[in-house]
């Protein structure tokens, strides 16, 4: 287990330059002592208990982990006050029990609008320097936040014209939980988003029976046929640790600090024609850069929890039928293992045929690879076993309401 804690060396400074040390003068000590105090319940109190395996996570100089935003931030990404019309929270198209994804190809948002991109699952957001499939502009969960609050294209929250900052006021939980977690800065946008930013950076995800086979020596977590997938994933005939390596399972990440490395991939799902038929906020990179080579780019996503975040690809194309509809397809005698199991076949067959003819395709990485049935069924296999159960129930993370 690793912790960190904010270094105790900047209080000190702190309290040296209020002039609340026993050796310096008296007045106003007391102000000095309350404000330091303040900076000591809200940066320091904040202890990281990570899984074996995992690095510390960067978090910005400007919006530093503390107990007390984490709670806001759970508080505010179930509060349906953050919406246009009080219908809708963040947590409407992030489910805990799907980590955070939501079983859907599109969701909508409060105008009933489909989004044109799938919702992703949020397990270990905190490691992604770049977030959503293929915004490059994205570059922090803080700047992420104002998408789904303010975007018009589509509507999510429809929190424009909005006066949600009152809303908020107004419930008698929410001023002292502000005063909490930022003292004097209250009730502001962009406090509203360092919280949420907060709260989703606790998100880690790293107790699923592959973590207990890789990184806490339980030999015996994984099965044989799991153990058999997990060497095809990792090896030189279906590549897939290329663009889905590490213990996040996404070439995409911070590396030893700050130092980050974001990929945009076409991994041949749909071919060239196709591309040219979609409209223009569903063509991946290009949609950003208008760079024609960017077209069908997207982030390689975290494979974690992948076996309850289906329907997979941006548009949702692998899924099981009935899968808009968990329920239903639990009624018609389909269990979400089985829909998941379903979909994640599509998914590897689809790399072992090589995908579709698309010029942007990285063709050493993405071309037809010979497994057998059985191994692609030891594949799958090892993609259900990625699944972090604690994470899906984890108190921590669910609704506070
Ligand atoms: C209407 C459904 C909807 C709502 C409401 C919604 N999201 Fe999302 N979320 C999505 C979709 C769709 C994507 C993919 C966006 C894209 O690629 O453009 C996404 C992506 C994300 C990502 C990027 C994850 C990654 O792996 O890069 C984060 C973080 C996120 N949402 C957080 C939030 C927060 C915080 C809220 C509330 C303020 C919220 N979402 C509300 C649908 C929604
Ligand atoms: C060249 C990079 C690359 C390689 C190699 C690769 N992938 Fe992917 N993978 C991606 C990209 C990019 C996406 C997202 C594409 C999209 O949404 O259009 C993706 C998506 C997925 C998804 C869906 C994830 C989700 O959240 O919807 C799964 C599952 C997956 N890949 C598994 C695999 C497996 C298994 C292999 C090896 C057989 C593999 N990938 C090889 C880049 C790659």
């Amino acid at each position: 287990m690793k912790s960190f804690s904010f270094p105790l060396i900047t209080l000190f400074s702190f309290l040296l330059g209020c002039n609340v040390l026993p050796f310096q003068k008296k007045e106003n000590n007391q102000d000095m002592l309350l404000a330091a105090l303040g900076i000591l319940a809200s940066a320091s109190d904040w202890v990281w208990d990570l899984p074996p395996g995992f690095p510390i996570p960067t978090v910005p100089a400007d919006n530093p982990m503390t107990k007390a935003k984490v709670e806001l931030g759970r508080h505010l990404f179930y509060e349906k006050k953050l919406s246009g019309n009080g219908t809708m929270a963040c947590s409407s198209c992030h489910f805990q029990s799907l980590a955070f994804a939501d079983g859907k190809d599109f969701p909508s948002g409060i105008t009933s609008q489909p989004h044109p991109r799938n919702a992703q699952h949020l397990s270990n957001v905190a490691y992604m320097p770049r977030l959503t499939w293929s915004n490059p502009k994205m570059s922090s969960l803080e700047i992420q936040a104002r998408a789904p609050m303010f975007g018009e294209t589509p509507v999510e929250l429809g929190l424009q014209n909005n006066n949600f900052l009152n809303e908020l006021a107004s419930n008698s939980i929410y001023p002292p939980m502000f005063e909490r977690a930022f003292g004097g800065s209250g009730i502001t946008e962009q406090n509203v988003r360092f919280a949420l930013a907060s709260f989703q950076r606790s998100m880690i995800s790293g107790n699923s029976r592959y973590d207990q086979y890789t990184f806490r020596n339980n030999k015996s977590a994984l099965t044989a046929s799991e153990i058999r997938g997990l060497n095809l994933f990792n090896g030189e005939n279906a590549e897939c640790f290329h663009c889905h390596g590490g213990f996040n399972f996404t070439d995409t990440s911070f590396h030893g600090g700050a130092k980050e490395e974001f990929f945009y991939h076409s991994n041949g799902i749909h071919d060239d024609a196709y591309y040219a038929g979609v409209p223009s906020n569903k063509r991946g990179l290009f949609d950003l850069t208008g760079v024609a080579s960017d077209t069908g780019k997207f982030r390689a996503p975290s494979l974690r929890n992948i076996g309850v975040t289906y329907p997979y690809m941006h548009d949702g194309i692998f899924m099981c039928a009935d899968a808009n509809n968990p329920d239903k397809a639990a009624g018609a005698g389909k269990t979400k293992a089985d829909c998941a199991r379903d979909a994640l076949t599509q998914v590897v067959d689809h790399y072992r045929s090589g995908g579709q003819a698309h010029s942007a395709k990285d063709a050493t990485l993405i071309r037809a690879f010979a497994i057998t049935n059985s191994e692609r069924d030891d594949m799958v296999n090892f993609l259900l076993a990625l699944t972090d159960e604690e994470f899906l129930t984890n108190p921590k993370f669910a609704s506070p309401f």
